[in-house]
């Protein structure tokens, strides 16, 4: 092509587009045409352009065609000079063409489709020379081994290794410098043979080199082109740098769909906490992903490698854990995303039990900090990812438990866990209550701390089970846990320890019924069974402590009460339970005399009782005794006035995590007696039956489609039109409810138990199955405005 034509006259000079070069004038302009770069551009671009007319592009190729046949075939139309995946080029232009004219090429019964490779503009692009041949050397090792990947684990181990780099391979030549970087269960040696393939494409160095090659002047040579779209025009066409993750994950979705042979189901999920290309390579039955934004994954890979060759007891207890939690659906999310543990959530929460045995087993995070050297600081997006990389660093655990008996542990240690009034941290080896977490996390500066450019550091999303990333402090990992996966994970804790402790755990009897572990694994079955069998959980509501929830001023108030922030949320409970039964159902709040008369038909008439007048009663308290499981305030609990409703200051319970003697509990403000509140409400209209068709009634007139719960106003107008509409039952219902704040040996809580009547049991029943629903979901939405 005649140097001219690349040459244009700007105002300081000339430019030469080929080179990408500026001259002053022209006598250096002569200078730079005859020079070696500009003479070099032009050679490699007639030998491109010579090369693409002799070229063409083939699709629908068997994904298991061999670059020989792919020639053979080829060669009926001329001299095939090289083959290259779907780039066939001619010794010759003829062989081009006369490959072009049939219109039906086929082979091995496929039809495929061959069209003129596309002639591209010939552009300067500073790129590694594209070397086709690993990659078929990859690919010619891959065949045989996935030939018998099914039959055995080793082969699939090997072929698993060969995937990746293959993948490798193919990605390099679109990303010069790039890698593929597996993490995740494939290599933290806690994966079975059929576990996922997480990989990670470095894009860092492609970036630096990218950026070197807008500066520098050496002309690199292209590579081929698929479909439609050069590959060489990747890093010519985006700039790694300014590129958004979606971009970027369209390149690497176009990638694998097109380049990687085996490859299926490409999909790029974006909307995921980390976006990811997930992949289906079908000889291997393997479910792929990779990402791009994950350098901390493959660092906690390495921490979770570090862990289990410090004690040989990590894998196999990881091991146990993880099945049992899939036979219990505890774990195993479909897809990735759902409200389950995922298998790293469930490893950390092995690991920091681990961490506090007695002795320990496993050091904390921190502690491993201190035994690395200068050379293995890491710092990864802001954070602190140190730790030694050899276990000799790490002196060996005192701690000789066999695996039974820190198997046993783990269930009980959990069954008794504080999950949504603590914040698990495995750097410190510690659980920190949500508020005093909160608190720190307002004053304290970590090495964390945002640095110029980056976005600022957010606060973890805290739910019904915190538990700390060890390296990225601004992830929950079980922030995905809904209220009842974490209810659920104790419930089985609490069954599992209980099974422990019993002979056929032990092995010393079978009783003709499974035992050891085999018994442990037995699939979930399904319905909520209560955990200790008592009669009791079939009228107990349950409303837990949900702090992400609650407004800002309820949360401050919380954390300046430390230790006592529980009881202070109770009281908050409390009251709006009081609201939702007197203002929001209209159930009057009566003495137990009161109650007592009205069970036996002599109460307040019938008209009063659903007038919903009942701002001069007060729902009545009384004293009960601490139960068992509740444990003490922790002082510093600035005094607060009791709940709506309450003639009697509210009782201390539930704080810290060690119970104390009853007469040493610390006392909330000034000496308020320890017990449950306890109310009689007494109702004549059912409120509750058929209460949703009102309320679609009423919403046909009022734009508002939130679900039941969620709206004050409108239960309220519910309530009223049924009171007004509906006849009143000849003997109103009354029943006990008794409140008791559950903290520090379990997930706090607020158990409020239901005393059936004497009379009326079927409507007691109704009631109670709709204020399971409704009262948690109402008292959520009273404590989000602020009662
Ligand atoms: P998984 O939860 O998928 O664990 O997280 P796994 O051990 O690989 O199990 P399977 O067999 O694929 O289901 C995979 C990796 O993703 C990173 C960790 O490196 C983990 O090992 N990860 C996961 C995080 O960094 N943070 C998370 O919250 C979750």
């Amino acid at each position: 092509m005649d140097s001219e034509v690349d040459i244009i006259t700007t105002p300081k000079g000339f430019h030469c587009n080929l080179c990408n070069t500026n001259v002053p004038n022209k006598p250096s302009l002569d200078e730079h045409v005859k020079g070696r770069k500009h003479q070099t551009l032009t050679n490699v671009r007639a030998t491109r352009t010579a090369q693409e007319e002799c070229s063409v592009f083939v699709t629908g190729l068997q994904k298991d065609t061999s670059q020989t046949q792919l020639t053979e075939y080829f060669q009926q139309f001329g001299d095939v000079a090289d083959g290259v995946y779907a780039i066939v080029q001619f010794g010759a232009v003829g062989g081009q063409q006369a490959a072009l004219c049939p219109l039906v090429h086929q082979m091995s019964g496929l039809r495929l489709r061959v069209k003129p490779r596309e002639k591209k503009g010939f552009k300067l692009v500073n790129k590694k020379k594209m070397d086709f041949k690993n990659l078929q050397e990859v690919l010619e090792r891959l065949r045989p081994v996935l030939g018998q990947a099914g039959t055995l684990a080793e082969n699939k181990k090997t072929a698993r290794e060969l995937l990746v780099q293959l993948i490798h391979e193919v990605f390099t030549e679109f990303f010069p410098d790039s890698q593929i970087l597996p993490f995740g269960s494939s290599v933290n040696s806690f994966g079975i043979h059929s576990c996922d393939l997480d990989l990670f494409l470095d894009l860092e160095n492609t970036k630096t080199f990218q950026a070197r090659a807008k500066t520098s002047t050496e002309p690199v040579a292209e590579a081929s082109s698929d479909d439609g779209r050069s590959e060489d025009s990747i890093l010519s066409d985006i700039d790694l740098s300014s590129a958004s993750t979606a971009e970027l994950l369209d390149l690497v979705a176009a990638i694998l769909k097109k380049c990687v042979p085996g490859v299926h189901k490409v999909q790029v999920v974006a909307g995921a906490r980390l976006p990811v290309v997930k992949f289906h390579y079908q000889e291997l039955d393997l479910q792929g992903d990779i990402s791009i934004n994950n350098r901390l994954a493959v660092r906690n890979t390495r921490y979770l490698q570090l862990c289990s060759w410090l004690d040989p007891r990590l894998r196999p207890l990881v091991f146990t854990i993880r099945y049992w939690a899939r036979q219990k659906q505890l774990a195993g999310n479909v897809g990735g995303a759902g409200p389950l543990l995922n298998n790293y959530a469930l490893t950390l929460l092995v690991i920091y039990f681990l961490q506090n045995t007695s002795p320990p087993v496993l050091p904390t995070v921190d502690q491993l900090k201190t035994m690395a050297c200068e050379e293995e600081e890491c710092v990864i997006e802001g954070w602190d990812c140190t730790f030694p990389s050899q276990p000799i660093a790490v002196p060996p655990s005192k701690n000789k438990q066999d695996l039974c008996t820190l198997l046993a542990a783990f269930f009980s240690f959990y069954a008794t866990f504080d999950f949504a009034g603590n914040v698990i941290s495995l750097r410190e080896g510690l659980a920190l209550p949500v508020t005093s977490f909160l608190s720190q996390a307002r004053t304290v500066t970590p090495e964390a701390d945002t640095k110029e450019g980056e976005p600022p550091r957010q606060t973890p999303k805290l739910g019904p089970l915190n538990l700390l990333d060890p390296f990225e402090l601004s992830h929950n990992v079980a922030g995905n846990l809904s209220e009842r996966s974490q209810h659920n994970f104790q419930r089985e804790c609490q069954e599992a320890e209980k099974y422990c402790r019993s002979l056929q755990y032990l092995r010393k009897s079978a009783k003709g019924k499974p035992w050891g572990l085999v018994r442990l694994f037995t699939p979930h079955s399904g319905g909520l069974q209560s955990p200790d069998g008592s009669a009791d959980k079939e009228t107990t509501i349950s409303i837990p402590f949900k702090l992400a929830l609650l407004p800002e001023v309820l949360r401050n108030q919380l954390q300046l009460a430390g230790d006592g922030f529980r009881l202070l949320w109770f009281q908050r409970v409390c009251a709006a339970v009081v609201q939702v039964f007197q203002h929001i159902l209209k159930f009057l709040p009566g003495s137990s005399a009161e109650s007592a008369a009205a069970a036996e038909g002599t109460g307040p008439a019938d008209g009063e009782a659903a007038s919903g007048s009942c701002d001069s009663m007060d729902a009545s308290w009384e004293e009960l005794d601490m139960s068992g499981d509740s444990t003490a305030a922790g002082s510093g609990s600035p005094p607060s006035a009791p709940p709506a409703g309450s003639k009697r200051p509210l009782p201390s319970e539930g704080g810290d995590t060690s119970p104390a003697p009853r007469e040493k509990k610390p006392r909330l403000g000034a000496g308020p007696k320890a017990g449950s509140p306890r109310w009689t409400w007494s109702q004549t209209h059912t409120v509750w039956a058929g209460r949703r068709k009102v309320r679609r009634e009423l919403l046909k007139t009022a734009a508002d489609s939130r679900p039941e719960g969620s709206n004050e106003e409108l239960e309220i107008q519910v309530t009223d039109h049924m009171v007004g509409k509906e006849p009143p039952l000849k003997v109103p219902l009354v029943f006990r409810v008794q409140a008791r704040l559950v903290g520090a040996t379990q997930s706090t809580k607020v158990q409020l138990k239901l005393h059936p009547p004497s009379e009326g049991k079927e409507h007691f029943r109704d009631l109670f199955h709709f204020l399971e629903i409704f009262l948690p979901k109402m008292v959520d939405t009273l404590m989000e405005k602020g009662v």
